[in-house]
């Protein structure tokens, strides 16, 4: 049986958005992984550049499925395709003890189902607001943050601002 790998054209077009350098670049500076870093669909490579090694990649345009990638990771770091974010997210949560996904933040936050997950898991420990979704260009306007995810988590959750989203 052949495999037929999905291109970004034949994407939902709201999945394949690239990240701003700089926001990628900064979001690996604020949360500064360690260990085994993974991008699950790395799609220009913006977060997997900006990641420090050793760390290991994912890119369904490229024939390498996320779902299909079965190792422990310590930290997961990217922007991820929006449309399947619950599966996604199920998937990272096995994987990872420190989750950092660039989202529109209600992607998570008005989703009781994804947030018992979430606190089953731990819990969120950070977010970071980069702006809006037209800000970076994405096809929507909801506010965008680094939702930070962690293992274990019983603390509050902190806010902070990337210094062009500062209120
Ligand atoms: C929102 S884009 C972000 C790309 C890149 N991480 C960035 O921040 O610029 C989501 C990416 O997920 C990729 N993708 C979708 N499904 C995937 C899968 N099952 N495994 C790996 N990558 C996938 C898409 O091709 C696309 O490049």
């Amino acid at each position: 049986m052949s495999m037929h790998i999905k291109t970004p054209t034949e994407q939902n077009p709201n999945d394949v958005v690239f990240t701003p350098a700089a926001w990628a670049a900064d979001i690996v500076d604020f949360f500064k992984p360690y260990g085994l870093s993974l991008d699950p669909c790395r799609g220009g490579s913006v977060f997997f550049d900006a990641l420090p090694e050793p760390k290991a990649w994912c890119e369904i345009a490229e024939g390498v499925d996320f779902f299909q990638f079965r190792d422990k990771v310590d930290w997961i770091v990217s922007n991820p395709p929006y449309s399947i974010f619950s599966k996604w997210l199920d998937h990272s949560l096995e994987l990872a003890d420190h989750i950092v996904y660039l989202i529109p933040v209600n992607k998570l936050l008005s989703s009781l189902q994804k947030l018992h997950k979430v606190y089953r898991f731990g819990g969120i420990a950070h977010i970071r607001y980069y702006g809006t979704g037209r800000d970076a260009g994405f096809p929507f306007g909801f506010p965008v943050g680094a939702v930070y995810l962690k293992r274990g988590h019983e603390g509050p959750v902190e806010i902070s601002w990337y210094h062009e989203a500062r209120p």
